[in-house]
Order: C-alpha cells, then sequence, then structure tokens
C-alpha cells in the first residue's frame, strides 16, 4: 500500500473544516428530540469516544509491520477522536449528557480485543460501512442545520477511511493472490448486514421518527457493500492511489460533501 499517499491525504483532510453552526437554531422537539438525543448518545461513546485506537490483543503485528503504518493508525484514529468531539458538542446542543458504557460498545470492544487484528480490521471497515449510511441517512432527514454540518464533516472523514481500507485490502490482495470471490463476498455482506442489524436495532427509533425507512436503511447498506467489493476487486489489478483520491472525490460528489 502507497503508506505515504495515505499519510499525505489525512494530512490534507485536516484543513478546512467549518465548524457546524452550533448556534442556529434548533427546530427539534418532543419524541423527535429525546430519540436523537439518545441516538447522538451511543454514537458519541462509539464513534471515537471510547478507546480510540486498535486494541486487539496482537495489533502490534500490523503497527510494527512498516515503519509508517503506526503515523499513519495515528491519523485515521485522530479523525475518529474528532468525531467523538463533534457529538459531543451536538449532544450538549440537544441537551443530552454523555455516556461512558453501553451493550453493543461492549460487545464491540470484546470482540475486537480477543479475535485479533485482523478480525478488528474487518469489524472497524464494516462498522465506517453502516455508520457512514446512518450519518447520509441523518444529513438527508436531519433537518438542523448543526447536525447537517457535522454530517458532511463526519461523512468526508468516513469516505476517505472506506477508501483507505479499500487500498489496503487491494494492496494485500495483489501481494498474496487474493480475488475476492463470491465466497469472500458472502461473508462479507453477512458480517455487514450483522453490523448494520446491531446499528438499527439501536438508531432505528430516531431515524424513522426523522422520515427514514427500514428499505432505505437496508438498500443503502447494501448498496455500499456492492459498491465497496466492486471498487476492491478493480484496485486489485489496476493503480491503487489515483483510483482511491477519485473514489473519495465521487463518494463526496453524489453523496453530500
Ligand atoms: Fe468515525
Ligand atoms: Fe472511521
Amino acid at each position: 500500500m502507497n503508506i505515504d499517499y495515505w499519510i499525505a491525504h489525512f494530512r490534507r483532510n485536516g484543513i478546512e473544516r467549518p465548524e457546524p453552526d452550533w448556534d442556529a437554531p434548533l427546530d427539534l422537539q418532543g419524541k423527535r428530540l429525546a430519540k436523537l438525543t439518545r441516538s447522538i448518545q451511543q454514537f458519541q461513546l462509539g464513534d471515537g469516544g471510547g478507546p480510540a485506537y486498535l486494541i486487539a490483543w496482537n495489533r502490534e503485528s500490523l503497527l510494527t509491520s512498516d515503519p509508517g503504518i503506526h503515523t499513519l493508525v495515528d491519523l485515521w484514529f485522530a479523525e475518529e477522536v474528532e468525531h467523538s468531539r463533534l457529538l459531543g458538542v451536538m449532544l450538549a446542543r440537544l441537551g443530552g449528557r454523555p455516556i461512558d458504557n453501553h451493550w453493543s460498545f461492549g460487545l464491540f470492544c470484546g470482540l475486537r480485543k480477543w479475535l485479533g487484528v485482523g478480525f478488528e480490521l474487518y469489524a472497524l471497515l464494516l462498522t465506517e460501512i453502516v455508520s457512514h449510511v446512518y450519518y447520509k441517512m441523518l444529513h438527508r432527514h436531519g433537518g438542523d442545520e448543526a447536525l447537517r454540518g457535522m454530517c458532511r464533516l463526519i461523512i468526508r472523514d468516513e469516505a476517505g477511511h472506506i477508501a483507505f481500507h479499500r487500498a489496503r485490502l487491494a494492496s494485500d490482495g495483489r501481494h498474496k493472490g487474493k480475488r475476492y470471490g463470491r465466497l469472500w463476498e458472502a461473508l462479507f455482506r453477512l458480517r455487514g448486514l450483522t453490523a448494520g442489524t446491531v446499528l438499527w436495532i439501536n438508531h432505528r427509533g430516531a431515524l424513522v421518527a426523522l422520515g427514514a425507512t427500514d428499505r432505505e436503511f437496508y438498500s443503502t447498506i447494501w448498496r455500499d457493500m456492492g459498491k465497496f467489493i466492486a471498487g476492491l476487486r478493480e484496485d486489485v489489478v489496476r493503480n491503487l492511489g489515483a483510483d482511491a483520491s477519485l473514489s473519495i472525490k465521487q463518494e463526496c460528489k453524489t453523496e453530500v460533501c
């Protein structure tokens, strides 16, 4: 993988980040406000608010595999910490208080810790794909200016994270002769649907209250997984850096950034 390209990407992404308009009038009340507050509370913990780093028992095997990889992982997780900050300000705007544990986050961290760094990277990637859909739906249905501004920043960052994982897996595919065939795809989609369902169990109330639907959520995560798989298979045989950069720009253009 072109580590220098990705380090430059993360540094570039750290500039021109307009702060959401936190002082804009808040037009949310009643059940919609209460459900959104609970949802943001959980995301504030899960998206960079807990142990915002690799926590697998064997993470050193990845971190010491290349001199630049440590820096790259640091930059990736620094963006996750920034998501937690943004979500924390949003939570305060909604009148909510931060939480320090939740069953789904505890389970997520336990699996990452004990099942090793290979599992952890896949778990983080799939969580990023389904969370990306959550933020896109929140942006589409949220109706609050500060919420939309926050979503725009996080959607942009997560598009980069997903493209980074794609580049990583493509590089792995080229070096180890992996083809990412149908069996891999079935397993990938199954794990993605599981991650998506856990997210939906916890956040459906808020998104549906804002006007989203079950069909919208599941069809979007299915489509986004399909886009990821198709892009990965192309990247295995094509120029990595240029394609990844293009994919981030296309994602931002067609979505909301
Ligand atoms: Fe994040
Ligand atoms: Fe991320």
